[in-house]
Order: structure tokens, then C-alpha cells, then sequence
């Protein structure tokens, strides 16, 4: 079996300035990947790469054993990646629901989508006691919960996720990385970004260290939290 997902030395950046420089990963069926790097290292920019939000100039991203580097990004999300992105980029005027069901504009499988929505809403209970209310105004923590919903109404088998617990109290870190395990469990691969890096290689099987645009480690995530110069220079010890 192929790799669910493949980065071949993916080169992409904004306008002259190049911010990954041959990035080369893998992701396999299943599995929960972490890349932990510094801010600024390229971590937001891989992700956008491999949902198409930035053109990979160089380089070829397969998923589900074809080639997707140009595909455009809807289409993507139809094959089955699907993104929370950073920052949550839930859309403030638009009600909780309305939000959910953006993430399900490419499907046409009304009845899918419904069962989609009660696993969202059994998942993250809040979303439905919000549901008509502005995304806007909405907790940081519930936001969270709504752009992975949002995701998840893709109905995704590799799940982006660009730091998920950023600026969150430890109360909605621990439920948001604990559905992020089930969902793993439930069959979905998850590729996950994080500064907290402790946590994102508690949570993942393998990991990769990004240093300003290159990958320079990647190992067993029990590895890399036993690695000195990880431990050194990224989990503060
Ligand atoms: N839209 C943009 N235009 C120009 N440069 C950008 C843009 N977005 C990001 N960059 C630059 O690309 C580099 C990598 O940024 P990126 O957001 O991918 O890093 P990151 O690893 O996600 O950082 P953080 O941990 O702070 O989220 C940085 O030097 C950043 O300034
Ligand atoms: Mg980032």
C-alpha cells in the first residue's frame, strides 16, 4: 500500500520569497503525523501547499495513490483532505450552522451530510446548543470546535489541522485533542501542526521537525520526545 499521503520535495513560498525548500513527508492510512517547528519555520505554508491555498512551485503531493499538486482546492477537499486551518477562520457573521454547512459545499449527498452534521454536533455538543448564533460570537475554544466541524463536514480521511490549541484554556485543549483521537480511531488520518509540541507528539505515531523550510529530523513520536536535541530546542528542557 502506497502512503494515504506523499510530499516529494515540495518547493512553494509567496511572491520571490521561497519558505519551503524541498519538503518531503509522508503520512500513511491511519496514522496521526506531527510537525513541530519554530514560528516562522513553514509549518502553515506546508499545510496551505498541500490544500493548494499556496502553489507548490517544484515537487509532486500524491494522496490516495494519485497526483494532486493541481488539482484545485475544492477538489481536494471532494478527494477527501480537509483543512482547520490556523487562526480557525470561522466565518463571523455567518450562524454556527451556516458555518457547518460550508464545510460540506462540495457534496451533493444531502442525506450523508445530515449524518455528518449529528456526528459533528455529538462530538462538540456546544455547536448545537449554538447553532443559530454567529460564529463571531463564539468562545476561542468554541470556535476551535467549529472549524473542526467545519472540516469534518467534508467528511475528510486526512484531517489538516494547523494548531489547534493555540491560545486555549488546558479544559478545551484536552477535549479538542480527545476528539482528535477518536476521530483518529474512528479511521481518519490526521496531520497535525503544533507549537505544543509535547502534546502533539504525545498524541501522534511518528513526527517531523521543521527548521526554516526543511525537514531535518523525523522518527517515532515516542522517539523524538526522548531525542536530547528535540527535548533542547522544543520542549524547553
Ligand atoms: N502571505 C505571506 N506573504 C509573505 N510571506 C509570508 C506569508 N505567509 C507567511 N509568510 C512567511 O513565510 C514564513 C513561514 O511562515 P509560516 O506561517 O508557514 O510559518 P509557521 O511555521 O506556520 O509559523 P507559526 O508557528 O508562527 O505559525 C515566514 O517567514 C513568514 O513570514
Ligand atoms: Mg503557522
Amino acid at each position: 500500500m502506497p502512503p494515504l499521503l506523499t510530499l516529494e520535495n515540495v518547493r512553494a513560498g509567496y511572491g520571490p520569497i521561497e519558505v519551503l525548500h524541498g519538503v518531503s513527508l509522508e503520512v500513511e492510512e491511519k496514522e496521526i503525523v506531527t510537525v513541530i517547528g519554530a514560528n516562522g519555520a513553514g509549518k502553515t505554508t506546508m499545510l496551505l501547499a498541500i490544500s493548494r491555498l499556496v502553489r507548490a512551485r517544484e515537487g509532486t503531493i500524491r494522496f490516495a495513490g494519485r497526483d494532486v499538486s493541481a488539482l484545485p482546492p475544492h477538489e481536494l477537499v471532494r478527494a477527501g483532505i480537509c483543512h482547520a486551518p490556523e487562526g480557525r477562520k470561522v466565518f463571523p457573521r455567518l450562524t454556527v450552522r451556516e458555518n457547518l454547512d460550508m464545510g460540506a459545499f462540495t457534496r451533493a449527498d444531502k442525506a450523508g451530510v445530515a449524518a455528518d452534521l449529528e456526528r459533528v454536533f455529538a462530538l462538540f455538543p456546544i455547536l448545537k446548543e449554538r447553532q443559530k448564533q454567529p460564529g463571531g460570537t463564539l468562545s476561542g475554544g468554541e470556535q476551535q470546535m467549529l472549524a473542526v466541524g467545519r472540516a469534518l463536514m467534508g467528511r475528510p480521511r486526512l484531517l489538516l489541522l494547523d494548531e489547534p490549541s493555540l491560545g486555549l484554556a488546558p479544559m478545551v485543549v484536552a477535549t479538542i485533542f480527545g476528539v482528535i483521537r477518536r476521530l483518529n480511531e474512528s479511521g481518519i488520518a490526521v496531520l497535525l501542526v503544533e507549537q505544543n509540541a509535547r502534546m502533539a507528539l504525545r498524541m501522534a505515531h511518528r513526527g517531523y521537525v521543521i527548521e526554516t523550510g526543511s525537514i531535518v529530523m523525523s522518527d517515532a513520536a515516542e522517539r523524538l520526545l526522548a531525542d536530547p536535541r528535540v527535548r533542547a530546542a522544543y520542549l524547553g528542557e
